[in-house]
C-alpha cells in the first residue's frame, strides 16, 4: 500500500470551480511538498545572504545550502559536482549549450541533428546557432506508432553530424528515446549528445554516466522544487573547454581594464548572484524523490496512463497520440473530435480538472501530427485512479456541453 501522498501537499486538497482539483498538468509543473516549502522558507528565513562572497557566518551557511544541493543533484544523476551548473531551468541549460558549445564548435558543413517531437527550447536555440554558423539543422521523424524511425536516426547520423539533441522524454507523447543507445550511435561518429531530460529526470531514474551523455539539462520546478532553479550536467572535458555563457560577478579569476581569467568550473558558468532559496527547495525535492523512490514513481505513473488510456479508447469520438508503445509514461495527449483543445480544458477547468491544451512548445511536431493544437494530460506520483476517473467524466461531458449531441 503506498503512502498517501496527498497529506504532504496542501494544495491538492484545494477546489478548483468548486470541485476538488485534479492536478493533470504535471508536465507543466509539479507541485510541492510542504517539506520543500519549509526548506526554502528555512532558507530565507534562517541563513539568507550572497553566498561566495561574505567571510562572515550566514554567508558561509548560504554557500553551504548552494554547495550541498551541487553534491545532492551530482549523486541523483552519478556525476562529479563540478559537472553540475545550476541555472534558471532546463531552457537557460539548453541555451548554454548550444550558445557556448555550439557557437564556438561548429562550422558551414556540419550538421546538428535533432528529432521532431523536440520542445522548442531544444529546437529554437539550435535553428540560431545553425544560421549563425552556417551548420544545417536536421530532423528525425517518427515512426508510425511515435517512436523515433530507426531507419531515420541510421539514415541521418553521419560523420556531418556533430551534435545530436534529443528528449528522452516528449512533452507531448510521453514516449521513451533510448538515450543510451543513441549517445552510443552519436559517439560513434564523433558527434556529443545533448539531451533534454525535462520530462524524465522526475519520472525515471537517470545516470549520466550509464547513458554516457554530454550533456543534459533539467528543471528543477517540474520535479517538486521551486521555479527558477534548473541544472546543466556536462562532462567536465567539454565544459573546461568551453567559453562562458554569461558573464559578470563571481565567473572570474581576475579582470583587467582589457582582460579578464575565468574561474574554474562550476562557477565559470554561474554568473551573478544565484538562486540559492531554490538549490534548498531543490535539495529537499530530491529528498522527497528518493524517498518514495523511482519503482514507486515509474508503478504508480505507468498504472495512471494504462488506465487513462484504455478508458479514454472506450469514447468514440477521442482521438489518441503515441498512446500505442509500450515505452510511454506519465503523458496522454488527445483530442476530441470537432471540439477546439482549448475549449476541451476549459470545460475541465469548470469539473476541477487541471489539464493543457494547445500546442505544448512543440509546434513542429504538432504540424508533424497534422494537429494545431492537442489536450495533455500528465501524472505524477500523487495522483490516483479517482484523477484519472474524473478526467474521463468530464471528457464525456465535453460534447454535450459544446451542443455536438
Ligand atoms: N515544458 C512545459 C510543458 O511541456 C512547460 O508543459
Amino acid at each position: 500500500m503506498d503512502k498517501n501522498f496527498l497529506n504532504d501537499f496542501p494544495i491538492l486538497h484545494s477546489r478548483m470551480n468548486g470541485h476538488p482539483i485534479a492536478y493533470l498538468d504535471n508536465s507543466a509543473t509539479t507541485q510541492k511538498p510542504e517539506s520543500v516549502v519549509r526548506s526554502i522558507c528555512g532558507y530565507y528565513g534562517g541563513c539568507n545572504a550572497n553566498p561566495h562572497r561574505g567571510v562572515y557566518e550566514l554567508s558561509v551557511k548560504a554557500t553551504k545550502v548552494y554547495e550541498n544541493a551541487r553534491i545532492k543533484v551530482a549523486k541523483f544523476l552519478n556525476a562529479k559536482p563540478q559537472e553540475i551548473i545550476f541555472t534558471k531551468n532546463a531552457t537557460e541549460s539548453l541555451n548554454l549549450v548550444a550558445y557556448s558549445y555550439g557557437l564556438n564548435n561548429l562550422r558551414g558543413g556540419d550538421e546538428i541533428l535533432i528529432t521532431i517531437a523536440e520542445h522548442h527550447s531544444n529546437l529554437v536555440p539550435w535553428q540560431r546557432v545553425a544560421k549563425a554558423t552556417g551548420a544545417t539543422l536536421n530532423y528525425i521523424y517518427l515512426a508510425a506508432d511515435g517512436n523515433l524511425s530507426a531507419e531515420e536516426i541510421d539514415k541521418k547520423l553521419t560523420r556531418r553530424t556533430k551534435i545530436l539533441a534529443v528528449t528522452q522524454i516528449s512533452n507531448v507523447l510521453g514516449i521513451v528515446n533510448d538515450v543510451k543507445t543513441l549517445a552510443a550511435k552519436a559517439h560513434e561518429v564523433g558527434a556529443i549528445i545533448v539531451v533534454d531530460g525535462a520530462q524524465s529526470v522526475p519520472h525515471i531514474p537517470v545516470d549520466v554516466q550509464d547513458l554516457d551523455a554530454d550533456f543534459l539539462a533539467f528543471s528543477g520546478h517540474k520535479m517538486l522544487s521551486p521555479m527558477g532553479i534548473g541544472v546543466l550536467y556536462g562532462k567536465k572535458k567539454i565544459l573546461d573547454a568551453m567559453p562562458p555563457f554569461l558573464s559578470g560577478g563571481d565567473m572570474i579569476e581576475y579582470v583587467e581594464e582589457q582582460e579578464t581569467t575565468f574561474a574554474e568550473l562550476p562557477q565559470k558558468f554561474e554568473a551573478g548572484t544565484q538562486n540559492v532559496g531554490g538549490a534548498a527547495g531543490l535539495t529537499a525535492a530530491i529528498d522527497y524523490v528518493q524517498s518514495v523512490g523511482f519503482d514507486t514513481i515509474e508503478r504508480i505513473e505507468h498504472d495512471l496512463t494504462t488506465y487513462a488510456i484504455a478508458e479514454l479508447k472506450k469514447i468514440p469520438y477521442v482521438e489518441l497520440y503515441g498512446c500505442d508503445v509500450e515505452n510511454k509514461i506519465g503523458i496522454v495527449t488527445f483530442n476530441v473530435k470537432d471540439v477546439h483543445p482549448h475549449d476541451v480544458a476549459t470545460i475541465l477547468d469548470a469539473e476541477g480538472v487541471a489539464i493543457r491544451a494547445g500546442h505544448h512548445c512543440a509546434q513542429p511536431l504538432m504540424k508533424y501530427l497534422g494537429q494545431n493544437s492537442t489536450c495533455r494530460a500528465s501524472f505524477y506520483f500523487y495522483n490516483t485512479r479517482r484523477d484519472i476517473e474524473r478526467l474521463i467524466e468530464a471528457v464525456q461531458k465535453v460534447r454535450s456541453v459544446m451542443r455536438l449531441n
